[in-house]
């Protein structure tokens, strides 16, 4: 139960939804006043009444029960107090009794979200650029899940262009000049690929065999076929360590080349409409009337382009999967491609062009001034971060607790863990710039803290037996009610980051809580207490873990029993 909805349910004010009231509700300054607040300001230019005679009404609309104890109009404020002991009890038993169900819902039966994701591209690297639409992508795909959604996850692979001609010129060349056996097969490949723009100022001519080898592979060419899955299938090798690491999956990996038969029926569309129109030779949809630019979809030589592919492919995903919401979890620098196609998409007279969302998220740099442009030839690889941070936590917990066991598995959880959450930490909007000291800071607001929160949690958990039936009402303390109501807070937490499709709102409330969490455990004892007092205790220490393990899950990061 969250006590803000609870009391919200119980007000009727015209024109207003309950979730439009609860978020008006608001934790008095002064606990002297009550629990919560309903300032009745906000609601007097609507209701045409002075605040106090707005609060006097609403109160007369509550009445007392179990879990409300009063409630008291002040000052144009309707003061609510509850019976927090009662209140906490009940909750206690919701999530308990809820388990792992606690959080989940079914308000998505029988709705698809599409969501396209990490669409990384073949032959090149997963760089640190990478990390926000993959996890971004990974932990809204779990959080539709878990409200009942069917959730289609795709990775739209760039596995088309002529780099691909260039690629197979290179490795004819060069290939055997590097390792392409091993764990190295990008760093690789990107060797003799920089080394065939080197070598093609000198001699254009293999320029023309790339061409020539890029047509080979469109006309489905065996050996240029063969050459160009290869590439896939080693670039996907080594993508799927770091989306296992990650915990990220995929339904489908259709990826640009997937669409190349699908465009020519798109294109006659488009032009028996009256929409694609000829300039200089390319073909484009004019979109002056909505303040774009044009979107070019072939080029004079024929060549169709991005756009081209990502309309099929939004048609053929509507198609196949009949999706209520479509979502593509990329790079804000994408808004204009995005806001085109969606528009194109509109003029051909699909509808459903409204269920289409662009999920913008900012860029991702290191605090060492170390950019991901792929352009200067500074990469940063998303797996040597990520490495990296494995490593640095396994000093930290070495040095912390020497005789932990299996250090090696905690160090990885902890790791990883830590990049996650510090790319799911804000608003996806906000340029994010990457410290290693500070995500794998254990005392700030950080995965590992949230993690050792949990590996606290379980060793008082096992400290004691758990007697649900025994737990009492008497002396709760303060601490154990604030805890108690941001708990009682995740349900719906969970459908705020999806409405808004906002992960940070879960990475926000698993760091409250652990903050909830660590103040109580100062704050309240909980051994030796009188049987009742420790028994609810335990049960709000078992709560939390409930939460804390949920919400991470969510975002895709695992907990650790001890740390
Ligand atoms: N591969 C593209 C890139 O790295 C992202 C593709 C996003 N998805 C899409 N349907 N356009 O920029």
């Amino acid at each position: 139960m969250d006590y803000r909805t609870y009391i919200a349910e119980k007000i009727n004010v015209e024109g207003m939804s309950a979730g439009e009231i609860r978020e008006l509700l608001m934790t008095p300054p002064d606990p002297k006043m009550g629990d919560f607040c309903l300032p009745c300001f906000k609601l007097a230019k609507t209701l045409r009444k002075p605040p106090q005679a707005i609060a006097e009404s609403l109160c007369g609309q509550i009445a007392a029960d179990r879990v409300i104890a009063s409630c008291e109009a002040v000052s144009g404020y309707l003061n609510v107090r509850l019976n927090k002991a009662e209140a906490v009890k009940d909750l206690l038993n919701e999530i308990l009794s809820a388990g792992d169900d606690y959080g989940k819902s079914d308000i998505g039966k029988g709705k698809t979200v599409c969501i396209d994701y990490s669409s990384i591209n073949i032959a090149k690297p997963f760089h640190i650029g990478h990390l926000s639409t993959t996890v971004l992508g990974g932990a809204l795909y779990r959080i539709f899940k878990s409200l009942g959604y069917r959730t289609v996850g795709i990775n739209h692979l760039g596995d088309y262009g002529t780099q691909f001609g260039k690629l197979i010129v290179a490795l004819k060349r060069w290939g055997d000049t590097v390792d392409l056996s091993g764990k190295d097969f990008i760093r690789n490949i990107q060797k003799i690929y920089v080394r065939f723009h080197q070598e093609a100022e000198k001699d254009p001519a293999l320029e023309d065999e790339a061409r020539m080898w890029f047509k080979k592979i469109e006309d489905h060419d065996p050996e240029a076929t063969k050459i160009f899955e290869w590439l896939k299938a080693e670039t996907l090798k080594e993508a799927d360590k770091i989306y296992e690491l990650l915990d990220v999956h995929f339904d489908s990996y259709n990826g640009e080349s997937f669409y190349n038969d699908k465009m020519a029926p798109v294109l006659k569309t488009l032009e028996e409409k009256g929409l694609l129109v000829e300039s200089q030779g390319a073909k484009i949809v004019d979109l002056s009337a909505y303040d774009m630019p044009p979107c070019l979809l072939v080029k004079a030589d024929g060549a169709s382009l991005y756009a081209t592919r990502d309309i099929a492919a939004a048609i053929y995903r509507k198609q196949t999967y009949d999706f209520d919401k479509c979502l593509y979890v990329v790079a804000y620098q994408q808004n204009l491609h995005f806001k085109q196609l969606f528009k194109v998409l509109e003029l051909m007279g699909y509808d459903w062009a409204k269920d289409l969302e662009h999920i913008a998220f900012g860029m991702v740099s290191l605090e060492d001034g170390q950019s991901m442009s792929t352009r200067k030839g500074v990469v940063v690889y998303l797996e040597d971060v990520i490495n990296k941070c494995i490593e640095k936590a396994l000093g930290i917990i070495a040095e912390k607790n020497p005789d932990l066991e299996n250090k090696e598995e905690v160090a990885k959880q902890v790791g990883v863990g830590a990049v996650i959450f510090s790319a799911l930490q804000s608003s996806r909007i906000k340029d994010i710039v990457f410290s290693y000291d500070r995500v794998l800071n254990f005392d700030g607001e950080t995965g590992p803290y949230v993690q050792y929160t949990y590996a606290r949690c379980n060793s008082v958990a096992g400290r004691a037996a758990f007697e649900p039936e025994k737990v009492t009402a008497e002396e709760l303390k303060e601490e154990e009610f604030a805890l108690a109501s941001l708990l009682g807070t995740f349900p719906q937490i969970v459908q705020d980051a999806a409405e808004r499709r906002e992960p940070f709102y879960i990475t926000r409330l698993v760091t409250e809580v652990a903050k909830a969490y660590n103040k109580f455990y100062y704050e309240c004892r909980i051994l030796g207490e009188a049987e009742g007092v420790m028994q609810r205790r335990l049960g709000l220490t078992r709560a939390a873990m409930q939460v804390l393990r949920s919400g991470l899950a969510l975002l895709g990061i695992r907990t650790v029993d001890k740390m």
